[in-house]
């Protein structure tokens, strides 16, 4: 049995969707019945209560299972939630972890300036040494950070994106890539001790990619190129906590420092995954792109 945590949020809906939808069967751990409910009724999906940070939570979660996707939100806890949770997979004798982990694809980006990306570097070496089977999954950032209510996305309001990067660019990617890849890579053998490194297939700057969104929406968006400081000032203005305001000004600082952009396909095309591209992704949501 393959069990999936962080299944009721973005990534790991995606991908306990992707299952089904290839009606292979999956357990699906969640924490709130109410986050679990659009799951509920899919093909093969067995749904098990649990908390990744409380060992006695997952009893029942971890019966049977032999392989486990790691996922959970990249928060001040990331950490230490899946430290507890690869000690405890570890604890009832399942051998093997996925790690759902994270990479800038900036060329030269490096990930301890930036606590989300250091935290999957910290975590990776964790797994590594618990002695378990491990394989890392390393997406970029994804094409739906763009999107009006993420804290980098468009201002669907002003029809702006604005953010402090100047003309970098960055190779977003597909989430239902990153879940047809998931998929694949847990239904297959041979991926022990392997990291595969995941973009999408353009490295776009900003200016191309509120272009897509303009074509796909009929409307024009603009890139406003911001200062740090007045990024930081529209956060607080938004309400974000400073900490975490804080923490995602060290991650576009550090983009801003890294101009250019890697391509990564090569684990799309060993599955025959065809790359999504954001022009693809500005269609597919080009209403969410003008919701207020
Ligand atoms: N965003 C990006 O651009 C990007 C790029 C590359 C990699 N990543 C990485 O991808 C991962 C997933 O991102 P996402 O956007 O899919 O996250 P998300 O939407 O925040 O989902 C996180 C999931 O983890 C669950 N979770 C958190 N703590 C838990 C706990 N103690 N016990 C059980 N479940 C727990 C959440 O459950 P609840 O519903 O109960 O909260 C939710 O289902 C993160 O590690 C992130 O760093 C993100």
């Amino acid at each position: 049995m393959i069990l999936v945590t962080g299944a009721t949020g973005l990534a790991g809906s995606a991908i306990v969707r992707e299952f089904a939808r290839q009606n292979t069967p999956v357990r699906a751990l969640f924490r709130s019945p109410d986050m679990a409910r659009p799951l509920r009724g899919l093909t093969g999906v067995e749904l098990v209560q649990g908390d990744m940070l409380r060992a006695e939570s997952l009893t029942t979660a971890l019966r049977g299972v032999d392989r486990v996707l790691m996922i959970s939100s990249a928060d001040k806890r990331m950490a230490e939630t899946q430290y507890a949770f690869i000690d405890a997979v570890k604890a009832a004798g399942v051998p093997y972890i996925m790690k759902l982990s994270g990479k800038e694809s900036g060329i030269g980006f490096d990930p301890f300036k930036f606590q989300g990306t250091r935290e999957h570097v910290e975590i990776e070496r964790h797994l590594e040494a618990s002695g378990l089977a491990w394989t890392h999954l390393r997406p970029s950032q994804f094409m739906h950070r763009y999107l009006p209510g993420a804290l980098t996305g468009v201002d669907a309001a002003r029809r702006e994106l604005r953010l402090p990067i100047g003309d970098i660019q960055l190779s977003p990617v597909d989430v239902e890539d990153i879940a047809k890849v998931a998929v694949a890579l847990m239904r297959s053998d041979g991926h022990e001790g392997m990291a595969y490194d995941m973009t999408g297939p353009e490295a776009l700057t900003m200016k191309e990619v509120v272009e897509h969104i303009s074509q796909a929406t009929g409307t024009t968006f603009t890139y406003v190129p911001v200062s740090l400081e007045e990024k930081l000032r529209e956060f607080r203005e938004l309400g974000v906590p400073e900490a975490f305001a804080q923490i995602i000004k060290d991650q576009l600082a550090e983009r801003s420092r890294h101009p250019e952009s890697y391509v990564r396909t090569e684990i799309h095309e060993a599955f025959g995954v065809r790359p999504t591209s954001f022009a693809e992704f500005a269609q597919r949501h080009a209403k969410a792109f003008l919701r207020l």
